[in-house]
């Protein structure tokens, strides 16, 4: 493979034991959305603002070893007028992109999803790099209803996953695979481990049909749980029931599975990370993180666009990377939020 020195120099500045992954890349109307929250207009300058206070954040780089943009902030500039990037690799923080072009319905198949971008990727993909992209970031989404998602929808989305991480790997970017089962709905922990067994197992088989390296890419699933309108699961259920799917489905050639936090409130993602931690101390893999919202939300929170408050949004995204530093070491205790 022509670019795999590359691919292993992202993969040993990615995974490394107490560090993750902080996910920025929200779509436009996704970012709409969180700032609508906190009263924020979504305009480009907000935009900026926020992934700048996010990348400039001082010592975030001790916890946090990639960071996952969207396309806009990649030519983006801080306050202090570096590229987004620039200010990512001054923190010692791997800068990545999202590449999908988000999910439609599943053509003649009621209730599965399929994301779209496959075509032009490689031109795109070109270009990312040499803005400074070094990692790249697919999501395909499964719901589950009664019928839903489809055997057919779980191949579909397999093989979109594998062309795309094909496709990295060959222009040099290190792909990361995320195929996530939603949390919402009703179903128990079962029907959600079922899925997420049925999901992860076609994702590698067609990795490997597509000749996907897995040493040199990095898995994203969902951590495995109840439906959010089901009982709530204490950590040490879906820790075991989150690394039973997982040692049945993924090889130990992978070497990092960073948890995406899908709509768990930031102290459950972190609590939930370190009893997989805890009870994973032999897997294989590096289990660490690749959350969105649950290391962004507290900041936003503290933020609401406002330039005063910048300090405080740090902080309070300080105190989450550090707190999920130690889930990954497996000694997080609640007590350690206050
Ligand atoms: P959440 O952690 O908010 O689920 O976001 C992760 C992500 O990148 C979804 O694609």
């Amino acid at each position: 493979m022509e670019y795999a020195n590359q691919l292993e120099s992202t993969i040993n500045d990615m995974v490394q034991k107490g560090r993750g992954v902080l996910a920025a890349d929200e779509s436009a109307p996704t970012i709409a959305k969180r700032f609508k929250a906190i009263d924020v207009e979504s305009t480009e300058e907000n935009r900026r603002a926020w992934r700048s206070l996010l990348v400039t954040t001082k010592g975030l780089g001790e916890y946090i070893s990639g960071i996952i943009l969207f396309e806009e902030t990649l030519s983006q500039k801080t306050d202090d007028g570096q590229t987004i990037p620039e200010a990512a690799w001054a923190q010692n923080i791997v800068p990545g992109i999202k590449v999908d072009k988000g999910k439609v319905p599943l053509a003649l198949s009621p209730g599965d999803l399929i994301t779209q971008g496959l075509d032009g990727l490689a031109d795109r993909l070109r270009i990312y790099k040499q803005q400074g992209a070094r990692f790249a970031k697919w999501r395909e989404v499964y719901s589950i209803d009664k019928h839903a998602p489809t055997q057919h929808g779980i191949k579909a989305n397999a093989e979109m996953l594998a062309r795309y991480a094909a496709a990295c790997q060959a222009e040099g970017l290190a792909p990361i695979v995320e195929p996530e089962v939603l949390m919402d709905g009703s179903h128990d922990i079962n029907r959600h481990a079922e899925v997420t067994e049925a999901v992860q197992h076609a994702v590698f088989h067609a990795l490997h049909r597509h000749h996907v390296v897995l040493e040199l890419m990095i898995l994203k699933p969902n951590m495995v749980l109840p439906g959010k309108d089901c009982r709530r699961a204490e950590p040490d259920e879906v820790a075991a029931a989150t690394l039973k799917v997982l040692k049945r489905t993924v090889p130990a050639a992978a070497p990092s599975i960073n948890f995406l936090s899908g709509g768990q409130g930031p102290e459950e993602a972190t609590a939930n990370l370190n009893a997989i931690n805890q009870q994973g101390a032999d897997a294989p893999w590096n289990l660490t993180i690749s959350y969105g919202r649950a290391l962004q939300q507290t900041a936003l929170q503290a933020w609401r666009g406002k330039k005063e408050n910048l300090a405080a949004a740090q902080q309070a995204l300080l105190k989450r990377a550090r707190l999920n530093h130690l889930a990954m070491l497996g000694e997080y205790q609640p007590e350690m939020e206050s």
